[in-house]
């Protein structure tokens, strides 16, 4: 073909491909993770691999930028603060004790965001408020410490040495059971569940995390179709 008629081609095409690239950075939120050790650090490296903009946060910021470099990808760091405000989702793995004090002063930035949590409460190393939600279900307790964001209860029940491996075995894939009162946090969790090599399984609403808490039968890393069994779903 004569070069001059390759041209609209060619300019055509890299038009698509410069659109596609914006609108695939723009269809994948920036996710701001509080608390980026064992479980909210391997969960950040997933979504920076898979293309989403991530800021890692902690106490120790010196730390966290050791760790943004070493994920790569763009990824960066910052305070907590930093990070509730950088995300457009959130991802709070703190110990389970630290919780009433990132409600309440990232209040501000975290309100009417989709906020994926990730925590546990053990007497033993939270005190003795963790008895309230060990009693009552997290989803139940945890939205009176994040209060005006959308909550959703995830990977809470696998173990973090395991995320890595897991995420990439071949078979039918390990499941991460969901819960949350919020449809369209539901949609997005389920969509970073899938992007980090997982199968996301909706429980229910925030009631329902209960079911995966510490101590149930879910509570362990399983196959979606024996994760459901044990949920009791289809
Ligand atoms: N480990 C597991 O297998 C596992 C599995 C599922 C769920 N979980 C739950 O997920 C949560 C995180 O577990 P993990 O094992 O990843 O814990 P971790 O390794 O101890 O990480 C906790 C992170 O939270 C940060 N942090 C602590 N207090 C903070 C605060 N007030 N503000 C901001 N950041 C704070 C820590 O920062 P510094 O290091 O700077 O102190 C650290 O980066 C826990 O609630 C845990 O029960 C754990």
């Amino acid at each position: 073909m004569h070069p001059i008629g390759r041209r609209p081609f060619l300019f055509s095409a890299a038009f698509v491909a410069l659109f596609s690239s914006a609108l695939s950075a723009q269809t994948k939120p920036r996710i701001g993770v509080i608390g980026a050790g064992k479980i909210g650090g391997q969960l950040a490296r997933f979504w920076a691999e898979a293309g989403y903009p991530v800021m890692v946060s902690a106490l120790n910021l010196d730390e966290m930028k050791k760790l943004a470099a070493d994920i790569g990808h763009g990824a960066r760091a910052g305070t907590a603060r930093e990070a509730a405000a950088f995300g457009q989702v959130i991802v709070v793995s703190v110990p389970f004790g630290a919780l009433p004090q990132v409600g309440r002063d990232y209040a501000a930035e975290l309100k009417g965001k989709v906020v994926l949590d990730t925590t546990n409460p053990y007497v033993g190393r939270d005190g003795a408020m963790a008895n309230e939600a060990i009693q009552k279900g997290t989803g139940a307790v945890v939205p009176t410490y994040l209060p005006g964001v959308r909550l959703v209860r995830a990977f809470n029940q696998i173990g973090a040495a395991k995320l890595a491996p897991l995420s990439k075995a071949t078979g039918e894939k390990t499941g991460v059971p969901l819960a949350s009162d919020d449809a369209e946090g539901l949609r997005i969790a389920s969509q970073l569940v899938r992007d980090a090599g997982f199968e996301p399984v909706v429980v229910g609403g925030l009631s329902t995390a209960k079911r995966f808490d510490v101590g149930s039968p879910a509570y362990t890393d399983l196959r979606v179709s024996e994760l459901k069994a044990r949920l009791g779903l289809k």
